[in-house]
């Protein structure tokens, strides 16, 4: 199984066991994280799904849509590899993603 590499707010690391086909939200929802509120459950709506794409895999993510961009530019937080992670589908290829989560806001 592909696992996807996620830095909580407290700075722990830990890999999760990562499904291709779901997206890093779901991923990262479903290990039972509670950080990570997702409250609109993936419509791109919330921002609560806010995470940073480490740099070298920044390039692989597809590109910003135009409500994800807005929802991003509403956060205090919003960094050059800013995303919201239920816009992000997860592939096999995508083995080893590492992703941290934004602070809340
Ligand atoms: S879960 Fe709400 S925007 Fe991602």
């Amino acid at each position: 199984m592909a696992k996807l590499i996620l830095t909580t707010r407290d700075g722990t690391v830990a890999p999760i066991e990562a499904e291709p086909g779901l997206t890093v939200m779901e991923i990262i929802r479903d290990s039972g994280v509670d950080e990570m509120l997702a409250i609109c459950g993936g419509c791109c709506s919330c921002a609560t799904c806010h995470v940073y794409v480490a740099p070298e895999f920044a390039a692989r993510m597809p590109a910003v849509g135009d409500d994800e961009n807005d929802l991003l530019d509403s956060s205090d937080y919003r960094q050059e590899h800013s995303r919201l992670a239920c816009q992000l589908a997860f592939s096999a290829d995508l083995d080893g993603l590492q992703v941290t989560l934004a602070p809340e806001g």
